[in-house]
């Protein structure tokens, strides 16, 4: 169990410091004051997962600390210190909403037992959160991913659909350059019939990626491969795919030797610089930069797009992460693609992370070096292997 913090608030140091010392047996993290003020204060700074407080303090009632309590953190539980004769106004503290109340002085097995319970409960409630997220998640997942598919696939419905006329069309002429003619024009139709399909195949294939990671069932044959050329190459077809942006590819190294699944290193490249070109629709360079830097390779891959706020710069990592900002919407995606090459990054042994300062934003992406006398071969990716 993670430590789990109490905040006691009690106007005898005697009783605070002799409940600080019982809960910290058990391992809590427990602060100890004697005085409303200091618990309002320090309650402004900072949660715990439950706080005791005496409902009479000298200079507060205790009901205003559980206010204090209910305004900064509603999750944490509140107990009440009650002598016999303020039981009604522990009831009353009970209906505005403090978890439970302890009777003074305390049996030391019952403060034990009540102080657990109320953690316990903090605990379940704070799993709850979590699960709702994920089923959230999952549930804008599903709809997004359906839309997704649904989008390329209906292209490839309405292009066959037509390519199929114009065949029919062509068998129906009897001059030999209007039969061809209809041919040609139903092959063109059919080429982007196929450039649909291979986007639905790409989403397909990412949507295996990601249960397969997570099954552990990724299996990465590791070979020594140059990352130099290797991103020399991505860099040049993703320039053939995409007219509206400018590559540029510097390499402050010549070669770059490293242990890793080519096709899987690529992956990850190609997620970067499409979403350097999906994420500046008002074009601009996309630089890729690649350095040694000691024991690793150092790649970076820069756009001059919309960038990422502080707080999204890791969670852009995150399963099916969208931003919320309105221009990152009007592209399709299913929030994979980063953490599918973070991933894959990881099982290589290096690291994948964002960087943006408003204006454009840049991955940076460090791998271990081979070392001299790697041999080539295919390993079983370890951390697939231990978690599968
Ligand atoms: N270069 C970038 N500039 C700004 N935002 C970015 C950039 N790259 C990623 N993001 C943000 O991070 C989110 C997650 O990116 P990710 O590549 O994982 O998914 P995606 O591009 O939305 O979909 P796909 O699964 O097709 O890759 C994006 O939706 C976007 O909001
Ligand atoms: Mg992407």
């Amino acid at each position: 169990m993670p430590e789990t913090s109490v905040l006691v608030v009690d106007d005898e140091e005697s009783v605070a410091t002799t409940i600080q010392a019982i809960l910290q047996l058990d391992g809590h993290e427990v602060v100890a004051v004697t005085t409303g003020a200091e618990a309002i204060r320090i309650l402004g700074e900072r949660q715990f997962d439950v706080v005791l407080t005496d409902l009479r303090l000298t200079d507060v009632d205790g009901v205003e600390v559980l206010k204090e309590v209910q305004r900064t953190a509603p999750e944490t539980a509140a107990i009440m210190l009650t002598g016999y004769a303020s039981l009604e106004s522990a009831i009353a503290a009970l209906r505005s909403g403090a978890y439970d109340y302890l009777m003074k002085p305390s049996d030391v097995e019952e403060l034990r037992a009540t102080v657990n319970r109320a953690i316990e409960r903090r605990m379940l409630r704070r799993r709850l959160v979590e699960l709702e997220e994920v089923d959230r998640l999952k549930t804008q997942f599903l709809s997004m991913a359906s839309h997704e598919l649904r989008t390329p696939l209906t292209a490839v419905m309405g292009f066959i659909q037509v390519a199929r006329r114009r065949l029919v069309r062509a068998s129906d002429k009897q001059g030999a350059t209007d039969w061809k003619e209809e041919a040609t024009r139903a092959a063109e139709t059919l080429e982007l019939a196929q450039r649909q399909s291979r986007r639905l195949a790409r989403l397909v294939d990412e949507l295996l990626d990601v249960s397969r990671l997570q099954l552990g069932r990724v299996q990465m044959t590791r070979s020594e491969i140059d990352l130099v050329t290797s991103l020399r190459e991505v860099v040049e077809r993703l320039r053939l795919l995409n007219t509206t942006h400018a590559f540029e590819f510097s390499d402050h190294a010549k070669t770059a030797p490293v242990l890793a699944d080519r096709d899987r290193i690529d992956q990850v490249f190609e997620n970067l610089m499409n979403n350097a070109v999906k994420y500046s629709p008002g074009g601009g360079t996309v630089t890729v930069v690649v350095a040694r830097e000691g024991d690793d390779v150092h790649v970076s891959v820069t756009d001059r797009g919309i960038g990422i706020s502080p707080e999204e710069l890791d969670q852009v990592f995150n399963l099916f992460y969208r931003s919320p900002d309105p221009r990152a919407g009007h592209v399709g995606g299913l929030g994979l693609g980063l953490y599918i090459s973070r991933e894959i990054v990881t099982r290589h042994g290096g690291k994948l992370w964002a960087e943006s300062a408003g204006e454009g934003s840049t991955f940076h992406v460090t791998l271990p070096l081979a070392a001299p006398a790697a041999k080539a071969g295919a390993v079983k990716d370890p951390a697939g292997a231990r978690r599968a």
